[in-house]
């Protein structure tokens, strides 16, 4: 099987990473059988730097002819002072709204070998082990009207929160899927007691839960459910909540697991879909050969799972990134005020994943030979 994979690495960080991403995605593909084509495109700063835009038409002609899109990460400080609709940020919404995809999963999962790095005291996060199912083109970010207005020389400015039933239902079916396929549990989180959106949320995916008799669907407020995630975050399996309340969310989350760096997201239900790790560009340590590759892959090992259907392989890239973690390696945000474990770099830690996918696999074969 050949997959075409749209490589938009962008700014900062993202470059580095998803050059682990794509060895690790290569190694896999030997192993398991998998053939990936590559085409790099730009998008972000580096598309703005290149061409003044921060989405081309070429880059998303590409992605079109593609079966996935990888990405690393939009943002640059050298872009602050224009207007947020010309940023490079806005290249990665447009993405997303013209690839289609409005399920954005984000699972966090706690790495025992990584207890000892998280916020929270080893007891409260446990065996946490989350998805988020994030609404990814509608809420704040794209409703309409939007904009700034001035009257009586005042300045104002407008975003507006709308939803519409079937928008809610086609993320809400994503979500009820992915919760019988874990652990029959749903939570979904909203702000019914303010928001009109919020109110239309509740009663839409009330009403799927009657198509999902063995999902036990629960309700919470957003405040609550961020207040939850910090105290109690195992009570929580699948959450299911619109874009902004997500984004928020899902950083809240990502770092009770220890770092941002850690994890991967896929978005998924448009024409192609899209696999990003969840942190930014973090120009600070760009080009150090020191950010953390692990979301990336983990990200790469979504796109195994989803868009090539290869369960085995994304499994066994995510077993190898746990072996890597309980061997010690650690970047230096996963390092910890202790400093226990193995300081190295990101290609070396792209490379540590790739060595345990390998022997893994061999020692796989010996054992079949047997
Ligand atoms: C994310 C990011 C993006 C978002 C930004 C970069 C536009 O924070 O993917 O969570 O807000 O969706
Ligand atoms: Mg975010």
């Amino acid at each position: 099987m050949k997959l075409k994979i749209t490589v938009l690495s962008g700014d900062g960080i993202g470059i580095e990473v998803t050059r682990e991403a794509i060895k690790v995605l290569k190694t896999a593909g030997q192993i398991y059988g998998y053939e990936f084509e590559f085409t790099d495109a730009l998008i972000g700063g580096a598309a703005i730097r290149a061409s003044g835009m921060p989405l081309p038409e070429e880059t998303l002609a590409v992605c079109f002819d593609s079966d996935a899109v990888l990405l690393g990460a939009v943002g640059a400080p050298e872009f602050d002072y224009l207007l947020p609709e010309n940023r490079p940020e806005i290249g990665l919404l447009k993405l997303r709204q013209n690839l289609g995809g409005y399920a954005n999963l984000r699972p966090a999962k706690a790495y025992p070998a990584l207890a000892n790095i998280s916020p929270l005291r080893p007891e409260v996060l446990g065996a946490t082990d989350l998805l988020i199912v994030r609404e990814l083109l509608g809420g704040l970010y794209f409703g309409q009207p939007r904009g700034f207005i001035e009257a009586d020389g005042i300045k104002s400015a407008f975003n507006t929160m709308r939803y519409s039933v079937p928008e809610i239902e086609r993320v809400a079916i994503i979500a009820f899927q992915a919760a019988q396929g874990r652990s029959q549990k749903l939570a979904s989180v909203d702000k019914a007691n303010v928001l009109e959106s919020s109110r239309l949320w509740r009663e839409t995916v009330s009403r799927l839960a009657k198509d999902f008799p063995d999902v036990a669907l629960e309700h919470h407020y957003v405040d609550a459910c961020a207040m939850h995630l910090v105290t109690n975050p195992t009570r929580f399996d699948v959450i299911l909540t619109e874009n902004l309340f997500g984004d928020i969310l899902s950083d809240e989350a990502a770092v009770l697991t220890g770092s941002l760096g850690m994890l991967g997201s896929a978005t998924i239900g448009g024409k192609v879909d899209l696999y990003e790790p969840v942190h930014g560009s973090a120009p600070d340590i760009a080009g150090k050969n020191m950010a953390n590759p692990l979301g990336a892959i983990a990200s790469a090992a979504m796109l195994l799972r989803y868009t090539a259907k290869a369960e085995e392989a994304a499994a066994a890239v995510e077993t190898a990134i746990n072996q890597v973690l309980e061997n010690g390696f650690r970047t230096p945000d996963i390092l910890g005020q202790q400093k226990i474990g193995q300081l190295i770099s990101t290609e070396q830690m792209g490379s540590s994943v790739e060595k345990h996918l390998m022997e893994n696999s061999t020692a796989n074969l010996s054992y079949q030979t047997v």
